[in-house]
């Protein structure tokens, strides 16, 4: 078994696919370890769970007044310091500007509940409830994908799952089903990304 990948992780909310890949790593499923947490929010309940299992989490708010390049620089240069193999957006809330993608060149991984050129941005469930409910679209999904540049939720895709609704479906049915998919996604990406010799 190759050495363990290192997983840098950021997060802005509750962190319930930060702790599918822990919780993947601890039991060997992903040959990797999550070597920090780092969160936009302070209150970020993902930053609990970090800190729980003993893994550094940090929360890198951006002050108001702060130019947002400067901010993203700041985040890479903490991000850098735990030499990750991988950086893995989670629940990441932020549009990062190539003062950081481009310190880590083909290595930033983010998790969008939506299929490929679908609904890019926030809400992208309920915009796909929506358009389900208008009879516009038969089913949605979520993605993993590759973020080379500063493109919203467009980068190349690295796996995606279809997530079915049905007539009745309330949002939060619909949104609980896709967030199930989105944990056993993400940790099969990982279990690719980190076995293959990806690194
Ligand atoms: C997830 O749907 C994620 O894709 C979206 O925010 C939600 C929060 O996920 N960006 P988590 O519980 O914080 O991992």
């Amino acid at each position: 078994m190759s050495a363990r990948s290192r997983l840098v992780v950021l997060i802005s909310g509750s962190g319930s696919n930060l702790q599918a890949v822990m919780d993947a790593c601890r039991t060997g499923q992903i040959n990797a370890q999550v070597t920090a947490v780092l969160s936009n929010k302070a209150s970020a309940f993902g930053l609990e769970r970090a800190r729980t299992v003993g893994i550094p989490a940090l929360a890198v708010v951006k002050p108001r007044e702060l130019d947002r390049r400067l901010y993203d620089q700041r985040l890479a240069d903490q991000v850098a310091s735990f030499q990750p193999d991988w950086v893995v957006l989670a629940g990441w809330m932020r549009l990062l500007s190539s003062a950081f993608l481009d310190r880590f060149p083909g290595k930033v991984i983010n998790l969008h509940p939506a299929l490929p050129g679908t609904f890019p941005g926030v809400n992208a469930i309920e915009q796909a409830y929506q358009a389900f409910q208008q009879g516009q679209i038969t089913h949605t999904g979520v993605m993993v994908h590759l973020v080379p540049d500063e493109g919203i939720d467009c980068g190349p895709c690295l796996g995606q799952v279809v997530v079915g609704m049905v007539k009745g479906d309330s949002l939060s049915a619909v949104e609980e089903r896709i967030h199930a998919a989105e944990h056993a996604l993400l940790v099969t990406v990982l279990q690719k990304l980190t076995s293959s010799g990806m690194q």
